[in-house]
């Protein structure tokens, strides 16, 4: 990672990766949502994401994308410090700049955290733990039955709606989109998705969580 000395090029692997994950995030979400559509459904393509040979090999890319997005934002982010240990005497960044732009690491480093959880419970659990009793979509109801878990997810997808609302007009600038005209469109189209994905994740949890009392 050491390689990557200019910033400029930490900047387009952090778009690139960025945008791959985005891409993720939102089939994701679509395939989630079957859950409350109807269990089979949700459980055919689940099983489906979980056994074909194509999708298996672009979960090797898709944790590549992850490692290179996460050690390039905390390497940036580091940098970035370096080069600024004293902040601006004139900086006033509540006017200057958004509160999901200046907390990225913090948004970023703590979604990580989910992940470690969520691998731990659904991937892991899926691949190498004894599913022989349920089913993918018994393993979402049962998890959330726990209301300090739900309470989790709920605060990570809203956190993740923060980062993402700056990452993706942030990585459109990265890569160069960065137009008068084009720019306001792009800005909107990333708030509309981040408030999607925050809340369509939380609705599946809230809803299984609620159909549990
Ligand atoms: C209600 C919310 C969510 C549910 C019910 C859910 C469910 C699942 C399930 C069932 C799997 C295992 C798929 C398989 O291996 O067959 C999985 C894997 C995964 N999830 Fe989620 N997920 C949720 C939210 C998220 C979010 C917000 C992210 C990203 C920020 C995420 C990232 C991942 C990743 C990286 C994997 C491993 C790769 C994969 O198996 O596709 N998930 N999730």
């Amino acid at each position: 990672m050491a390689l990557i000395q200019s910033s400029i090029a930490r900047k387009i692997v952090m778009a690139v990766t960025g945008l791959f994950l985005i891409s993720f995030i939102a089939l994701h979400l679509a395939v989630n949502l079957l859950t409350l559509v109807s269990a089979d459904a949700f459980n055919e393509a689940s099983h489906f994401m979980g056994t074909n040979p194509f999708i298996q090999i672009m979960q090797y890319v898709l944790a590549l994308g992850f490692i290179l997005h996460i050690a390039m934002g905390i390497q940036l982010t580091m940098k970035n410090r370096q080069a600024r240990p004293v902040a601006y005497a004139m900086n006033k960044p509540a006017e200057n700049s958004s509160w999901s732009s200046r907390n990225m690491i913090v948004t970023g480093l703590l979604i990580l955290l989910f992940l470690v959880l969520h691998i731990k419970d659904y991937f892991w659990e899926i691949k190498f733990g004894d599913m022989s009793m349920q089913s993918d979509f018994e393993l979402v109801t049962t998890l959330f039955q726990n209301p300090l878990y739900t309470f989790i997810y709920l605060f990570s997808f809203i956190l993740l709606g923060f980062h993402l609302d700056h990452g993706f007009q942030s990585a459109f600038q990265s890569v160069g989109a960065n137009h008068y005209k084009y720019t306001p469109l792009i800005k909107l189209l990333g708030r509309i998705f981040s408030v999607i994905v925050a809340i369509g994740f939380s609705a599946i949890s809230l809803y299984f969580y609620l159909s549990s009392l």
